[in-house]
């Protein structure tokens, strides 16, 4: 049924809250910055993107939809509720629909590439203890997020940080019965994607997001993502490069993917993780951490439970709020404004602003595009 063709009595109309300005251009729709018109609360509108009307409302919104009502958490963002404009003669008789979020002032990934942005060890520990009791709660209720990066982590301007995106969101279980699960592999960014979705694993579960917090630690000090993979090949590379050949010596039963054989997997290459991360992070415990969130066996792979009990967020200096930093940097820190790193670049369209994080899966539809050149290699 085509959606202008109902009424949504529950439903207010967008026109409640006055647009102040568009903030993102994610995949599935546009972002803006808007104040409710009574309360002067400031939210923001992502709107549903209606690509294929004759299916009705897209199936991947009503999943964020559903996902994100069940999920109420301090550290995972807030759906206030969902409003549409009436179907007029202005949009050829087609209402769309909008989610209304709490607003968050700040994307990580818009801070990171900030030079004048600068967290202390205490700020990143108070980051990454935020991440990860999001991460906790969202698995203990069964959800996958499948899109972890940096720009899908905001934070409010008090310091809080919100776990966002749920656009490729899913429930799981684990399996009864010995029956595998096979869920759809095409999901993660690729620079963020685990080996084990790289290799093709249909019965993925926790750790695909537990692999995205250990690449966005990471960046908490390098500022650039760590793994920048052209190619899903180039991905599984790089990988090795970092956390060692993938191998049964070190990931019992890796041989049974197909991809296994399929892939050119780099042999004899040795794990480096801690050695090539040392000169940026130089606190013990962080290296650790990262080095127990970059395992390459997923049932290896630290939860975010042990990871919560590591001595990296019991040790000075202790988490250290982020409301102090954060409010001496007033102007607008997303990804999708922040200005481009290097001078040169300073055309960077909001297309290249976006590209900088990395290619998607095929879920999102989006070509495979080379790395952006301002964006710092690493390595
Ligand atoms: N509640 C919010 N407050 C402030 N900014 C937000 C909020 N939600 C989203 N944004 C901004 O909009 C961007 C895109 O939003 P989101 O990731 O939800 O959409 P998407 O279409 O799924 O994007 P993508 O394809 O880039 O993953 C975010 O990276 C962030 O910069
Ligand atoms: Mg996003």
């Amino acid at each position: 049924m085509a959606t202008s063709n109902l009424d949504f009595p529950f439903c207010h109309d967008v026109g409640k809250y006055e647009r102040i300005t568009k903030i993102g251009q994610g995949t599935f729709g546009e972002v803006f910055k808007a104040r409710d018109r009574k309360t002067g609360r400031l939210v923001a509108l992502k709107k549903v993107i209606m690509e294929n009307e004759k299916e009705g409302f897209p199936i991947t919104a009503l999943r964020e939809i559903k996902i994100l009502q069940l999920l109420k958490h301090e550290n995972v963002v807030d759906l206030i509720e969902i409003c549409r404009t009436k179907p007029t003669q202005f949009n050829r008789s087609k209402g769309s629909i909008y989610l209304v979020f709490e607003f968050c002032a700040h994307d990580l990934a818009g801070l990171l590439s900030n030079a004048n942005v600068k967290f202390t060890l205490g700020e990143i520990k108070k980051t990454m203890l935020q991440l990860l009791e999001g991460l906790f709660y969202i698995h203990r209720n069964k959800i996958l997020h499948r899109d972890m990066k940096a720009a899908n982590v905001l934070i409010t301007k008090n310091g809080v940080l919100k776990l966002a995106d749920f656009g490729l969101a899913r429930a799981f279980s684990f399996t009864k019965s010995g029956q595998a699960n096979r869920y759809t592999n095409r999901v993660v960014t690729l620079w963020y994607r685990p080996p084990e979705l790289l290799l093709g694993d249909r019965d993925y579960g926790p750790p695909i997001d537990l692999w995205g917090a250990g690449c966005i630690m990471t960046e908490m000090w390098t500022r650039s993502p760590i793994m920048q993979g052209h190619t899903e090949q180039q991905q599984l590379t790089l990988i090795s490069q970092l956390c060692g050949s993938i191998a049964p010596q070190v990931w019992p039963g890796v041989e049974k993917y197909d991809l296994f054989q399929k892939m050119d997997l780099p042999k004899g290459q040795k794990r480096k993780v801690k050695e090539r991360l040392k000169a940026y992070v130089r606190d013990q415990y962080a290296l650790d951490l990262i080095d127990k969130l970059l395992t390459l066996d997923p049932k290896h792979r630290i939860d975010s439970d042990e990871a919560l009990n590591h001595d990296f967020f019991w040790t000075e200096p202790l988490p250290c709020d982020l409301m102090n930093m954060l409010s001496q940097h007033k102007t607008s820190m997303f990804e999708y404004l922040a200005p481009p790193r290097k001078p040169n670049h300073a055309q960077g369209s909001s297309a290249q602003a976006h590209a900088r994080h990395g290619p998607h899966g095929a879920v999102a539809h989006q070509q495979q595009q080379p790395t952006d050149p301002s964006y710092d290699r690493i390595f």
